[in-house]
């Protein structure tokens, strides 16, 4: 059901954010992923085979999930994406999912950062230091923020604040414009982005959000100078869909409308991917946007993803758990879903470590 409670401004139109909207913006988001229907029915990497191999010729308890990202490695190839931060409930989440980021020695992503720039004493309802004092973790902000105020200084703020070790700019052109109170002026950030990536102590990465990346995209942020560029293709959570919730009727139809919007994340880890062979660039793809097993992420790292991102899933494990079972509990159970489904599909793939899995796809069926 949408809120109907906020006045939807023309879209060319935007309202001003305050630290208050950033607040109620962050609470709707919960409150809608936990409770709405905003994940897409379609299911990235169906369309994708892996070749089967009948004589593995090796000890399923041998499979080596190992992965390097960014310098560092990691135990399994998953990555858990940005999502909340700087309020209570976002606070507690963050902690379940560190703890579980320590337990399963894989990296966390924080969700947007904006609102601790102007409100520095916010510092603790995004820091998970005490839980993973040596996780890998990633800051976020909108790219688009840096038309609104935001600097490169206050982002290497947060940096040293938090002790992140990179930093995600996410890029939502599709989220701004469904969003009451989106921030939708564009132009420039490219350029930014690149004084960015020079004048940061840390690897930079640029996510999309659920509408997928082109090929021409990622060339241009290859030539930014970015470490790494996460997909983040449809099949799985829409900001379209979340957005047209917090507004009135029209909003919601625009956010439905809207909802399907853009590549897959299939699709556009393979432009990608062939767009990386062809620059011969050293750029790290991530893929995120509706992985749900262990079997897309096969699939995600024989198409060239370093890792993948995964958020839904363990939000909601977080959020609501089974009976019986507390969120980390829940968050744990499934990350071990992932993990057993991929040691089993690598395994009946033929392929010990991760690096075997290259060419393991049947692109007769692609
Ligand atoms: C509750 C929630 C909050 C999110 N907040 C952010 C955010 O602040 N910054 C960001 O870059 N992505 C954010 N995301 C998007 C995720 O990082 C991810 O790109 C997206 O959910 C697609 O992955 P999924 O299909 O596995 O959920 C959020 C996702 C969820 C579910």
């Amino acid at each position: 059901m949408y809120l109907g409670s906020q006045n939807q401004k023309n879209l060319s139109q935007t309202i001003l954010d305050t630290p208050e909207r950033t607040v109620a913006r962050k609470n709707d988001h919960i409150r809608i992923c936990a409770t709405e229907d905003v994940e897409s029915k379609e299911e990235p990497f169906s369309s994708i085979e892996l070749i089967p191999e009948a004589l593995p010729e090796f000890d399923f308890q041998d499979v080596k999930l190992e992965q390097n990202f960014l310098g560092k490695q990691f135990a399994m190839p998953i990555l858990i994406t940005g999502m909340t931060g700087g309020i209570e409930r976002g606070q507690e989440i963050n902690q379940i999912l560190a703890i579980a980021a320590v337990k399963n020695g894989i990296p966390m992503g924080l969700g947007s950062q904006k609102i601790m720039v102007t409100r520095p004493e916010l510092k603790r309802l995004f820091d998970v230091r005490k839980q993973a004092p040596n996780t890998f973790l990633i800051g976020n902000i909108g790219v688009v923020n840096f038309n609104y105020g935001i600097t490169i200084e206050d982002i290497q703020r947060l940096v040293d604040s938090l002790e992140l070790d990179a930093f995600a700019f996410h890029i939502n052109a599709l989220q701004e414009c469904i969003q009451p109170e989106g921030e939708r002026n564009f132009s420039g950030l490219l350029y930014l982005l690149e004084q960015a990536v020079k004048k940061l102590s840390i690897p930079i990465m640029v996510k999309e959000v659920g509408s997928g990346i082109s090929a021409a995209t990622f060339r241009k942020l290859v030539n930014c100078g970015v470490a790494a560029v996460d997909v983040g293709g449809r099949g799985g959570t829409s900001w379209s869909a979340i957005e047209g919730f917090r507004g009135d009727r029209e909003s919601y139809r625009l956010g439905q409308l809207f909802r399907n919007w853009g590549l897959l994340t299939d699709q556009s880890l393979q432009a990608c991917a062939e767009e990386k062979r062809r620059l011969e660039s050293a750029v790290e793809l991530v893929a995120t946007g509706g992985i749900r097993n262990g079997l897309q992420v096969t699939k995600a790292v024989s198409l060239g993803a370093q890792m993948v991102g995964v958020g839904m899933p363990l939000f909601k494990a977080a959020v609501n758990p089974p009976p019986g079972m507390t969120g980390l509990e829940a968050v744990e159970k499934e990350l071990s879903f992932f993990q057993r489904s991929l040691t089993i599909a690598m395994f009946c793939s033929g392929a010990q470590k991760l690096s075997n899995l290259e060419s393991r796809v049947n692109f007769n069926t692609v």
